[in-house]
């Protein structure tokens, strides 16, 4: 359960414009469950425990927080800290899941055989596989709901002369922009802005291409917000007269021979129809599938705030946010529910030189990498369970077939959608009264899975006094399933003290000689990615003799250590905040960076430091993370 719940601005339920309306009779866009939103509003947002899990450097207000975007707002608002800029690319209701190719890096023990020339291998040439960074499939009504209640938490932790940008396109766009127009007010909009791209490709058919998408810029308060104007070059050079007002005529500026002036204009305002390329260029590097182009959030962030001010994003994603931000002097908040982008985050800024504090919001659910890829093992978990059966609507998650009690539709919520995550009286009401007199199928139990439940006690009181069906209903918490996505990646390795000569000459001298502590990876398996590759390699044997093409499988070494991204150890702390006191990550090419600084090396299965290691950390290329004591 959350441990409070945190009320979002201090009028929003009697206030604002849109739920309880004032100035209108009654609400601009209406659609199904809007009632429900209302309570939710009026409950406040959930807070929960937040660990510190890391420092890196000095800076304790620059914060990458992993957690859901109203959880994460809760915590700051209870922090009492107040952001100044807002930029969110929230999903889209795109009706995709984004996937990130993982590749299979180099094995340490042949690298250093390995020649100059095999280095350079283009990345089409190495071996991957895909997985699913975060899903987007949504209906209009459930997406509009769970955008008001974090628009709403966003806007309780925004300053009072902020600015929010929301990045959208036109599959939901127009409903979010009146949403905005609720929670902001229509007088604290600014700009639509166009981004327009023009390097992607044609799709062709019978439809004009959807070559942008747009962003809605709105403020707090309309008479005072930061606004810098932006100035670009422009494409050609223009030559005007000069001209000024002289008793309220405006009259050519001559010069001391009687003639007029000319002044040639290189630089324009940027106006709200933006051209800017959406390939991530090579310096960028692409970590993510949804990742923006820097030079999009350097206009947003030099625009809307002034060096030392906090800049927010809750769905960051690779982080560009924070990384621009860092970058221009700002002071950054990065959140994400997904693990992966929290790494890519992290990893990226210690790269850039950033120092910040990271978080983990304890919402009680252990999730597997992310909601999606949670969502897809749980399908896997629940004993008996079909995905899709006759008879059942795509409410239910799927039915179990029990040998006693027949067939039983098993209810899951959605972990992409925070709305769910508690189980209250309207959900419970809405499953024994709408959806189990739906069902077509002679059901004598249906399962319900929770991960929080609003009270135990009053659930099952409520759930015998109105379930006027014969079927009765089962709670089963989902944390017990959960629990058993999480087995941990085995490790072995071996911890040395050993002299190495740091000179580069032949000569010796025992003064370049020092004592450092050795770990030596010996071997690594990962049972998660086994499964992952073996799934692939099959469809590829499958796929293969279907079109009688070849089909390169992956094969894994014994010691494993291809699986492996990065090795850290810390030797300050044995338990609780880690701290990285060395660090190697294993780029796809299976060069190093150590520390943050990329090298030309291969890596060598070892890792050295120079204080005695206590613990070491290990990720594998999906993100698993875990620690052992050494
Ligand atoms: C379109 S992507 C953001 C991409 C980002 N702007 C970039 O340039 O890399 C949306 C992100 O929102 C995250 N997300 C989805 N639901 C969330 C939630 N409720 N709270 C926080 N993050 C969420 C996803 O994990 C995903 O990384």
């Amino acid at each position: 359960m959350p441990l409070k719940y945190v009320p979002y601005t201090p009028n929003t339920v009697e206030g604002q414009a849109v739920l309880d309306n004032i100035t209108r009779p009654r609400r601009v866009l209406s659609y199904r469950d809007n009632g429900e939103v209302y309570n939710r509003i009026k409950r406040g947002m959930p807070a929960y425990e937040v660990e510190t899990v890391e420092q890196i450097g000095e800076n304790p207000e620059n914060l990458v927080i992993r957690g859901e975007c109203l959880s994460a707002c809760a915590y700051l608002k209870e922090q009492g800290v107040k952001v100044d800029l807002v930029y969110i690319d929230p999903p889209f209701a795109s009706g995709a899941n984004y996937a990130k190719k993982i590749y299979i890096r180099r094995n340490p023990q042949l690298a250093a055989k390995i020649t100059q020339a095999t280095l350079e291998l283009e990345s089409a040439e190495l071996d991957s596989f895909e997985e699913t960074m975060y899903g987007d499939i949504w209906n209009k009504e459930d997406y509009l709901n769970w955008m008001y209640e974090n628009l709403q938490a966003i806007k309780s932790v925004m300053s009072e002369t902020a600015s929010i940008y929301v990045h959208l396109d036109c599959t939901i766009g127009h409903y979010v922009k009146i949403l905005m127009d609720e929670v902001f007010g229509e007088n604290c909009f600014i700009n639509e802005i166009i981004w327009h791209y023009e390097d992607k490709f044609a799709t062709g058919g019978k439809s004009l291409d959807k070559n942008h998408d747009t962003i809605f810029f709105y403020v707090i308060s309309e008479s005072e917000y930061v606004f810098n104007p932006i100035i670009i070059p422009k494409e050609r050079a223009t030559i005007r007269a000069l001209r000024r007002k002289v008793d309220g005529k405006t009259v050519d500026v001559l010069d001391e021979n009687g003639k007029k002036t000319y002044v040639e204009y290189t630089e324009k305002k940027e106006d709200d129809v933006w051209q800017i390329g959406r390939t991530i260029s090579q310096t960028e590097s692409k970590s993510y599938a949804t990742q923006k182009p820097k030079a999009l959030l350097e206009r947003v962030i030099k625009a809307s705030s002034n060096e030392g001010m906090v800049v927010a994003d809750f769905f960051g994603g690779s982080g560009v946010t924070a990384k621009v931000a860092s970058a221009l002097g700002r002071k950054f908040i990065h959140v994400d529910i997904g693990i992966n982008s929290i790494q890519t985050a992290r990893d990226d800024l210690i790269a850039e030189g950033a120092s910040f504090v990271m978080k983990e919001i304890k919402d009680g659910v252990s999730l597997f990498r992310n909601p999606q890829q949670t969502m897809d093992k749980l399908a896997t978990l629940i004993p008996g369970l079909q995905r899709r059966a006759a008879g059942v609507s795509s409410f239910w998650f799927g039915v179990i077939n029990d040998s006693k009690v027949g067939a039983m539709p098993v209810y899951v919520p959605d972990l992409i959608d925070s709305r769910q995550k508690v189980l209250d009286i309207p959900a419970i009401n809405r499953i024994i009264n709408q959806e189990i007199p739906r069902l077509e199928i002679a059901a004598q139990r249906v399962v319900v899975y929770y991960i929080d439940l609003d009270d135990e006690l009053e659930m099952k009181k409520f759930i015998k006094d109105n379930n006027v069906t014969t079927v009765d209903v089962e709670l089963r918490d989902l944390k017990n399933l959960l629990h058993e996505t999480v087995v941990n990646d085995e490790l072995e390795f071996s911890c040395q003290q050993i002299a190495v000569d740091n000179h580069d000459q032949d000569l010796f001298d025992p003064a370049d000689v020092k004592e450092v502590y050795q770990v030596v990876i010996k071997s690594f398996v990962s049972d998660r990615l086994n499964q992952k590759i073996g799934e692939f390699n099959e469809k590829g044997y499958v796929q293969s003799v279907k079109t009688g093409k070849p089909f390169k499988p992956i094969t894994i070494s014994e010691e494993g250590l291809e699986l492996i991204e990065l090795v850290a150890v810390d030797c300050v702390n044995a338990e609780g905040q880690w701290h990285s006191s060395v660090e190697v990550k294993i780029d796809k090419l299976g060069y190093v960076t150590l520390n943050g600084k990329k090298n030309k090396v291969f890596w060598n299965g070892k890792i050295e430091s120079t204080e005695k290691p206590l613990r070491i950390k290990l990720r594998n290329i999906s993100g698993d993370e875990i620690i052992q004591a050494i």
